[in-house]
């Protein structure tokens, strides 16, 4: 099978990596891809939100598959042109259409689903700029701290958490007088919810699915969770607290119920879904629903998906998916973010990477990088995940740590407590 993989960073590198290991594939293209990807399959530098340019790769390359790593290109609609279109409704996309995709692109779609179909989440009112006044006394009921967050897709920045109310009143103001533009014309109060967090995923043809593994993500720039929020700083795979009896709960509240749900407001959905959980006190709550794979989860959840992905994402094409074997690896898998200096404000690009051939003990992950000059060189604030086997989590983060010392670029940066709270 010839396969379109869109995006260009670290998750769609991984990916990469997997399709490429698989029986089933002939040939992979990557739209755009990165200097990582054009070593196992062909870049090709299109945008994936341009569908007219998808499109003519679609046919040129004979592609049969098109995965979709990031969610712009599903929240704006890609899955229904490919449907939409006579010359494309035949190729299936692993990710859901544009409604279905909503789960991620509006908060208050998400929340609205969650309320419909008995799935725990925060409580919250949803407020535009005409009922800020029933915001305001929402946020009195609540205790500090206050969550608000932008309705629309916000480049992960949408999500304030103000620790006064005379904050979160003046921060709601901002937001709805257009702080993140079209995506805060409308803004979600929520509940603030006391745990900790978990990456749980499936993939899905929708009607069975598949539970993938969970991962534990970083998501400040600094260690001991301070600082700025980034894309996410390094990733542990599996999570020990989320055991069997917590994994149940998950299965049982959360994942069942959302594909029932989606079943049962008619929304087509065949992809990957994105739970990101509280664990508070046990039991598991809804923060938000991802259309796609996390970036750098899927660094560390791919190393231990022991299946072939193209049999499974073939599974979800053609509704077998239920008869396909999903087998996972005991192991754990580490991965450390190398971001440039700076990051996640500004940074400079063009940097080069040395050493990455001298690593024999870890998966290096390409995230912002590029070829130039025959170098490879940084070109993101995210530049590289270091994935490391090990038999627990200490032995993965030490491979892991020793191969994020040896590569070298100016102005490297990288946390070094990643899993401190496992
Ligand atoms: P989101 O973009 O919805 O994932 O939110 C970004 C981050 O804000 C999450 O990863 C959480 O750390 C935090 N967050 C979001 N909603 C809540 C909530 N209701 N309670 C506590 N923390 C939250
Ligand atoms: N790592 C979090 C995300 O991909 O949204």
């Amino acid at each position: 099978m010839n396969v379109l993989l869109l995006g260009s960073g670290g998750r769609e590198h991984a990916l990469a990596w997997k399709i490429s290991q698989s029986n089933k594939l002939k040939k992979l293209f990557i739209a755009p891809g990165n200097a990582g990807t054009s070593t196992i399959g062909k870049n090709i530098n299109i945008d994936p939100c341009n569908f007219a340019s998808v499109k003519q790769i679609a046919l040129e390359k004979n592609i049969n598959l098109v995965v979709v790593g990031p969610e712009n290109p599903l929240v704006n609609g890609i899955q229904d042109f490919f449907i939409e279109d006579a010359e494309l409704k035949n190729i299936p996309i692993i990710g859901p259409g544009k409604i279905g995709a909503q789960l991620e692109g509006s908060k208050e779609f998400a929340k609205k689903f969650m309320l419909r179909h008995n799935i725990p989440t925060a409580k919250y009112l949803s407020v535009s700029s005409k009922s800020i006044d029933d915001g305001l006394s929402f946020l009195q009921q609540l205790s500090p701290p206050y969550v608000l967050k932008a309705d629309g897709l916000a480049a992960g920045k949408g999500v304030l958490i103000l620790n006064t109310l005379s904050e979160a009143n003046q921060a709601l103001n901002k937001m709805l007088n257009g702080q993140f533009g079209e995506a805060s014309k409308r803004v979600v109060i929520e509940e603030f919810l006391s745990g900790i967090e978990v990456s749980f995923f499936a993939i899905t043809d929708g009607n069975s699915y598949k539970i993938l593994p969970e991962a534990k993500d970083y998501k400040r720039i600094g260690e001991n969770e301070t600082g700025l929020n980034t894309g996410g700083m390094g990733a542990i795979s599996p999570v020990a607290f989320a055991n069997k009896e917590f994994k149940d709960k998950v299965e049982k509240q959360i994942i069942i119920p959302t594909i029932k749900g989606l079943k049962k407001d008619k929304i087509y959905y065949k992809g990957f879904l994105f739970f990101g959980l509280m664990n508070v006190n046990g039991n598991p709550f809804v923060i938000e629903y991802n259309v796609r794979l996390g970036d750098p989860e899927t660094e560390a959840i791919t190393p231990r998906i022991k299946s072939d992905i193209l049999d499974l994402f073939e599974g979800v094409a053609n509704n077998t998916l239920e008869n396909k074997n999903l087998q996972i690896s005991d192991e754990t898998v580490s991965t450390i973010m190398l971001v440039s200096g700076g990051y996640p404000q500004s940074y400079e690009k063009g940097k080069e990477i040395k050493n990455i051939d001298s690593v024999k003990d870890s998966i290096v992950f390409h995230a912002g990088t590029k070829t130039s000059n025959n170098k490879i060189v940084t070109n993101g604030g995210r530049v590289l995940a270091i994935s490391s086997y090990g038999n627990n989590m200490n032995s993965a983060l030490s491979k892991s740590y020793k191969n994020a010392e040896k590569i070298l670029f100016d102005g490297k940066y990288y946390r070094k407590d990643i899993g401190f709270d496992l």
